[in-house]
């Protein structure tokens, strides 16, 4: 699966589909050869790479005008040393230059993952590669590692530096870079707002840079950390694609850069606008996992679903049924005691829902959003009996019980704040700006951390809990840290980061056993990172289900169905709707894990029976959504979305359709799915897929027994 061959000085790593290759070229220099469908040829392989002379590129008076770092496609490229390009890695000498220069040392294959420092990173993988380069100048070694993972085809790469005692600042450090010699590419990412997730972007990449990025210190709404580059006419189901996602949750940069001649090259790491970082001993940089489908871009969904469920994604969660939850926030907000919600908590129970979720207001002096993040005691005057007792009468009505944080917050008004001012996030001799009247915990700060872990321990120590709901509700500004020393508070961001996922790591570790569901005003903080600790987030506040329709159809392509976390709610914003249409509501959510975000206690009965009915159906579609494989279907009209989960075994599948726009196209079950052979679950009887007209229909959820496929891409 890693080789290396000799004879052609090529490394050559292979997933079930794909290959990866490159070479090295006069002794010191790694070249990228090849990115694509499996290819065993490594004759052909070693053929794809060229030399040759161009007026203005730097080459290397040793080697001769034949060879440019310019000009070739590499694995990594060096600030100043001839890649006139943007490069991967700038490192600042104890000299104060910034010329950079990493030469080939070497090659270990190793056996499985390779374990990221304090980040997160993908396990399980079947062999992995470190190369080993050296900087005479900085005096640095850099390792260079490429986890493959066989069956779900992806390639996981990171870096890390480590020094020999030089001083030397890191300036910028990619997790990896991807070079095409010639090509031609769309570049795809997922972009939005607050409430306003998961627009589907896509250009042509164009001569000179763009990408996707954040600087707020979180993933943020803005951009999320993920692309694909798909070849000019790939669809759906045909193409090439490659797909990119970075295991990241602070400030990233994904970019593509193109040149005149037509050379790609793209990049992704930690955005390094924000960062430096005064080399100590090693630095890690975050991984970044690649993939490669010729079948198109559902095809790059699937390998990184695949990828995120089997090695990302704590494994005690990945086929356990999820809760079916009842949130309050939007049911009630603020307004929530232990009286109401054990009625809440009754009425859950009868419908078939399995967990009450007490979001935010149940600690400090918490009624509204100016107060008490930090203080996390429970608030006497709303459960009076406590939350342990709350909890108990709550699992003796065979209720589960969920609960809200906001672990790395700090309101102003907060005891916390009064007892450790130092406590908050802030460069020295600024005022700090509020977000949602709070401020942000300083992470790099490790008794910050402690303290909040143990407040949150002691509290829900004996609170019988299932599920907890991290938020994360503002960005980050002015950043600074007191305990960092003024040459390193440019490190700030990146330490915060470090103290998020270790704050996670001990919080997770606390409440063993405890679903975790991640949260940052919605869609602030969706990355494969948060899902290495969360194994499902909530992706936006929006509920609104024409607008969910697409915020969940834009996460799909990077992210599996049971990651994202959908709920059933009242908000009426489309003026599609005339009233509410809880049965919309539910087909919509039930693509992904379901949820109720309503106040139970005004329902109707004849609602309280559909609701029971959506539940039941759900628990059906369930395991699809955990482990199945998820089909999106093309070239429907604008408003019009369609797509279906197939199980492994393929023997069972569940069909989704909506028309939330104006179309009026005629659409039938066979368009979806022409010459598939279905067997209908509740009637037994087999389905004539022409007679299932959805032209009238504004949506539609069926779960089928299969009883062919004939897609052949499925
Ligand atoms: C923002 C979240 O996205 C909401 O679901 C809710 O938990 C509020 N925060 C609570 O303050």
């Amino acid at each position: 699966m890693i080789e290396f061959i000799n004879e052609y000085q090529i490394f050559k790593l292979d997933t079930k589909n794909t290959t990866y290759a490159f070479k090295i070229v006069h002794d010191d220099f790694s070249v990228h050869l090849y990115y694509g469908k499996r290819n065993d040829d490594a004759e052909r392989l070693n053929a794809l790479y060229s030399e040759s002379p161009v007026s203005f590129a730097p080459y290397n008076r040793q080697i001769g005008v034949n060879f440019s770092l310019d000009t070739v496609a590499t694995e990594l490229s060096f600030f100043d040393s001839g890649d006139l390009k943007d490069t991967a890695v700038k490192i600042q000498n104890e000299n104060g230059d910034c010329v950079t220069l990493f030469k080939y040392r070497g090659y270990e294959i190793l056996d499985g993952a390779v374990k990221l420092g304090q980040l997160p990173n993908s396990f399980g993988a079947d062999k992995t590669l470190c190369v080993k380069y050296e900087d005479i100048v900085s005096g640095c070694f850099l390792y260079s590692y490429y986890s493959i993972f066989y069956e779900s085809d992806t390639i996981a790469r990171f870096n890390k530096v480590v020094s020999t005692g030089k001083k030397a600042v890191i300036k910028k450090i990619a997790s990896g870079q991807l070079d095409f010699g010639k090509a031609d590419f769309t570049f795809l990412s997922i972009c939005g707002s607050y409430y306003n997730e998961g627009h589907i972007l896509e250009y042509p990449v164009h001569i000179g840079k763009q990408g996707v990025y954040s600087n707020s210190g979180h993933t943020s709404h803005k951009f999320n950390p993920f692309c694909m580059l798909k070849s000019p006419c790939a669809t759906e189901t045909n193409g090439d694609v490659y797909g990119i996602e970075l295991v990241y949750s602070g400030d990233f940069e994904i970019q593509a850069e193109k040149t005149i001649s037509g050379f790609i090259r793209l990049m992704a790491g930690i955005n390094h606008e924000t960062f430096s970082w005064e080399l100590e001993d090693y630095f890690y940089t975050p991984e970044m996992i690649l993939t490669y489908s010729d079948r198109g871009v559902g095809q790059v969904s699937r390998n990184l679903h695949n990828h995120l469920r089997n090695h990302l994604i704590n494994p005690e969660f990945v086929v356990k049924k999820r809760p079916v939850v009842v949130n309050t926030w939007e049911a009630s907000y603020f307004d929530i005691d232990e009286e109401k919600l054990f009625q809440f908590a009754e009425i859950a129970k009868k419908i078939g829902i399995d967990t009450l979720v007490v979001d935010d207001g149940w600690f400090g002096k918490r009624n509204d959003d100016t107060s008490s993040l930090g203080d996390w005691r429970v608030n006497k005057t709303k459960f009076k009996s406590g939350l342990r007792a709350f909890s108990r009468k709550v699992h003796d009505l065979g209720m589960n019980l969920g609960i809200w944080i906001e672990p790395e917050m700090i309101s102003e008004n907060s005891e916390l704040y009064r007892l450790h001012p130092e406590f908050v996030l802030k460069a020295k001799d600024r005022e700090c700006s509020l977000g949602r009247h709070q401020m942000v915990l300083d992470l790099c700060n490790p008794k910050a951390i402690e303290y909040v872990v143990h407040e949150l321990t002691e509290t829900l120590a004996d609170v019988r809990l299932e599920y907890i709901k991290w938020d994360f509700n503002r960005s980050l500004s002015e950043v600074g840290s007191c305990v960092l020393p003024d040459g390193k508070q440019n490190e700030t961001k990146h330490r915060f980061i470090l103290g998020v996922y270790e704050m996670h790591k001990k919080l997770t570790e606390a409440f063993r056993g405890v679903l975790f569901e991640g949260c940052s005003g919605g869609g602030g903080r969706v990355d494969a990172g948060i899902l290495s600790f969360c194994p499902q987030i909530w992706v936006s506040d929006n509920t609104d289900p024409v607008e969910r329709v697409r915020i969940q159809n834009a996460m799909s392509l990077a992210y599996p169905l049971s990651a994202v976390s959908c709920h059933v709610s009242n908000t009426v914003l489309n003026a599609m709707e005339k009233g509410t249409d809880y049965g919309l509501r539910f087909n919509v959510a039930a693509g992904g894990v379901l949820g109720y975000e309503l106040n139970l206690l005004q329902l109707t009965g004849k609602t309280k029976e559909e609701i029971a009915k959506q539940i039941k159906k759900y628990n059906a579609i369930s395991p699809l959504i955990l482990t199945g494989d998820l089909y999106r279907v093309d070239g429907l009209d604008c408003g019009q979305s369609a797509f279906y989960i197939l199980s492994k075994e393929k023997d069972v599948a569940c069909v989704y359709y909506y028309n939330v726009g104006q179309s009026k196209r005629n659409v039938t079950l066979a368009n979806i799915l022409p010459n598939w052979k279905f067997l209908d679950f509740e009637t037994g009887k087999s389905v004539n897929l022409d007679e299932i007209d959805l032209t009238a229909k504004t949506n539609f959820l069926h779960i089928y027994q299969v009883l062919s496929v004939k897609n052949e891409n499925a």
